[in-house]
């Protein structure tokens, strides 16, 4: 089997905790991609999505889902969405997609976080995955020098513009043994809008991709 058939196995498993007339968190990224193929066979059930990025938000609409504003909802069931790192804490690394900011802004207006990953994500300690940092334009070096002072060896995702204006530095060379405690650190650094550390909000059920089929943890 396939990396993308498993991240498809992990997408449409992920289904089964949306609720009829339920109001959908839905993140990014080419897993996400798969849920909301399956999240649109039940388009007619459900009010409609919070997205976290401008990309997901075009599919999501492409395909018939309402897409909310953030500030029009109060608190979402689930938010479904992938990593590129989970550990046994369920701590994640997101942020390969450029879309941390926003989603972790929906995760936290969540009850539940959905993660959904094929069998490559899951490691022992994060930190293999660069680490990505949104930031200020005007702050990069800055914040570049801040996080080399925190072990890491930070590289400019050139070309690369998120979708609230910002940039990613993307941190090489950690070894994350306390990731809540790294968290904070660098969400401190002045310039930082958003690191895509997600333990302090880490996920509540894994949805795992594998050749036997979607393995749940809950
Ligand atoms: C985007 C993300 C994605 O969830 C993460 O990069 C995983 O992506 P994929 O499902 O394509 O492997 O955090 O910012």
């Amino acid at each position: 089997m396939t990396q993308d058939e498993m991240k498809k196995e992990a997408g449409w498993a992920a289904l089964k905790y949306v609720e009829k007339g339920s109001i959908v968190g839905v993140g990014t990224g080419s897993t996400v991609n798969h849920f909301i193929d399956a999240l649109a066979t039940m388009k007619d059930d459900i009010k409609g999505a919070v997205s976290s990025s401008e990309a997901s938000t075009e599919k999501l609409k492409g395909l018939g889902i309402e897409v909310f504003d953030c500030n029009e909802v109060a608190m979402l069931d689930i938010y479904v969405d992938g990593a590129d790192e989970i550990n046994a804490s369920r701590d994640m690394i997101k942020g390969g997609g450029a879309a941390l900011t926003r989603e972790k802004i929906v995760a936290a207006i969540s009850e539940k976080f959905v993660c959904i990953v094929d069998n490559t994500k899951a490691v022992d300690v994060l930190g293999e995955f660069p680490l990505p940092v949104e930031v200020i334009p005007m702050a990069r070096s800055y914040v570049a020098r801040q996080l080399v002072k925190l072990g890491g060896d930070p590289a400019y995702r050139e070309g690369v513009i998120t979708d609230n204006g910002n940039v990613i530095l993307d941190v090489h060379g950690m070894k994350i043994t306390d990731p809540k405690d790294l968290e904070d650190k660098i969400n401190a650094i002045a310039g930082v809008v958003t690191v895509g550390l997600f333990a302090h909000r880490g996920a509540d059920i894994v949805i795992t991709g594998t050749p036997e089929g979607a393995k749940i943890e809950e």
